[in-house]
């Protein structure tokens, strides 16, 4: 799976010149808006970029639109100008106004500007990550002059458009969200649906599987961005997806303090998940909670699913066992995951499904050795408690993992994690991901169900 091939962060940081723009980051608060000359992603010399007559510190903004990084007039209030952001991390995202026109199939984007410009970019929010874009189209850029300098319209929308690619790692959930749903979603959220999406990399059945959340955000049918042979015009076009932090959002990086309780919202109604908020057990100890163990056959198995499952049962949960696969009927499984008022499972993408839950609700992560307690609260364990749920990580005990069956006790693999990690990510997904399984001391673990119950009957 995708996530399992995640290789560590690449080292070969694209290394540009910086170029901050003052005159925006003072109307822009959070976000130091930054353009890159000569990056080492842009294959084209950016000889005479527009901006290098940079507009005066009053630029007025362009429209009254939501976003951080808005276009920005010039002096002489004709022309739009597209802003990027190529500074964060993990996103190239550029914003064009004007006069725009996209052929697909060729990959390139124009844009009307008087300053000859032209970059390539892959809009897919895994910039650090060159096996990710790998499987991802790049995108030409470029500016024209005049309009006989550019193809004719074949169809004209009023409707802006976002490009992307679901390229990457797409089929594994945990990347479906981080990397695209959830991205998507701040990017598209001020739309309102009244957007084009143009994807790149399209795998249709990903489309198909995804489709509530897709329809939920865009009324228009998507494009297949490799396969598009026309040209097609919009007056606004967003190139890439805004990414905030893994599987979630930063509240403070969007207008009207969008958050991950507004994506649960979503979430729940795109899939008409019926249950908003999780059983209030108030001080009836009758009722059963229901709480889903996330299985995985595979890799990171919890060998002792039915010991762990009776344990809880015998706290007063009733549980269900589940596990996600790619064939997964996704609204089927959404619908059983709503009906949970918990969820637990081995560190995996299996987990992203915590999306689903209901208000109010636990999540409990069970974390395999390897140092992996800082990886696993970044990818799930913050987003949860974006979502306001509860959040328990429970790392295992040497006891706990196969790994002793398979190695000394004495073996660095127990006394000196750093070492297999130093080794690089190959190795250290190798020993602590691919061949370590879990058997959960229910005796250790009982507490974090008290725990999950307690939250559960506190109102
Ligand atoms: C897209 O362009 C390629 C060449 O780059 C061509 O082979 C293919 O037929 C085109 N597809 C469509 C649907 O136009
Ligand atoms: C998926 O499950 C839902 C809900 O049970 C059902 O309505 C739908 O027909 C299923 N889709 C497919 C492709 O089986
Ligand atoms: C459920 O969670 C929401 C969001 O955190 C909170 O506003 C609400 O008060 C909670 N409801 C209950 C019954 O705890």
């Amino acid at each position: 799976m995708g996530y399992d091939q995640k290789p560590i962060r690449s080292s070969s940081r694209v290394k540009c010149q910086k170029l901050h723009l003052a005159f925006l980051t003072t109307c822009c608060c959070l976000v130091s808006v930054t353009l890159l000359v000569g990056c080492s992603v842009s294959s084209t010399k950016l000889s005479s970029w527009p901006w290098n007559h940079a507009a005066p510190a009053a630029a007025p903004m362009a429209g009254g639109r939501i976003g951080s990084q808005k276009l920005v007039e010039a002096a002489d209030k004709q022309e739009l100008k597209p802003v990027c952001d190529f500074a964060d991390t993990r996103s190239v995202v550029c914003e064009l106004e004007g006069d725009i026109r996209i052929h697909g199939n060729s990959s390139s984007i124009l844009f009307a500007g008087s300053s000859p410009a032209s970059w390539q970019m892959k809009p897919h929010p895994r910039k650090d990550d060159p096996n990710a874009l790998s499987h991802v189209t790049q995108i030409s850029v470029t500016s024209f002059a005049a309009d006989g300098d550019a193809p004719r319209c074949a169809v004209s929308s009023t409707t802006p458009a976002i490009v992307f690619s679901t390229g990457g790692y797409m089929g594994n959930p945990f990347h479906d969200f981080t990397d695209v749903l959830i991205p998507l979603f701040i990017t598209s959220f001020q739309f309102d649906g009244e957007v084009r999406l143009l994807v790149g990399d399209i795998a249709p059945w990903w489309i198909q599987k995804y489709e509530p959340i897709l329809t939920g955000l865009s009324r228009h049918d998507i494009i297949d961005l490799n396969r598009d042979d026309v040209v097609r015009c919009f007056p606004h076009v967003i190139v890439g997806l805004r990414f905030h932090k893994e599987m979630s959002i930063d509240p403070s990086r969007t207008q009207n303090g969008l958050s991950m309780l507004d994506f649960g919202r979503f979430v729940r109604r795109s899939f008409a998940l019926r249950r908003e908020s999780a059983t209030k057990l108030g001080a009836d100890r009758n009722k059963k909670p229901r709480l889903l163990i996330i299985a995985r056959r595979a890799t990171r198995v919890l060998e002792n699913v039915d010991e762990v499952a009776r344990a809880a049962r015998g706290l007063g949960f009733e549980v269900v066992v589940a596990e996600a696969g790619r064939k997964t009927n996704l609204t089927a499984f959404a619908r059983l995951v709503n009906s949970c008022d918990g969820m637990m499972g081995v560190h995996g993408a299996g987990l992203a499904n915590f999306v689903f839950l209901p208000m109010n609700t636990t999540l409990i992560q069970v974390v395999p050795l390897g140092q992996l307690d800082e990886i696993a609260r970044v990818d799930f364990g913050a987003a949860a408690e974006d979502m306001e749920m509860k959040y328990v990580q429970y790392g295992i005990s040497e006891e706990e993992s196969t790994l002793i069956e398979q190695y000394p006790r004495d073996h660095a693999v127990f006394n000196d994690p750093t070492a297999i990690t130093k080794q690089g990510w190959t190795a250290r997904r190798s020993v602590y991901l691919l061949n370590q399984n879990v058997r959960i001391d229910v005796v250790r673990f009982r507490d974090v169900l008290i725990q999950a119950l307690e939250f559960l009957h506190r109102e």
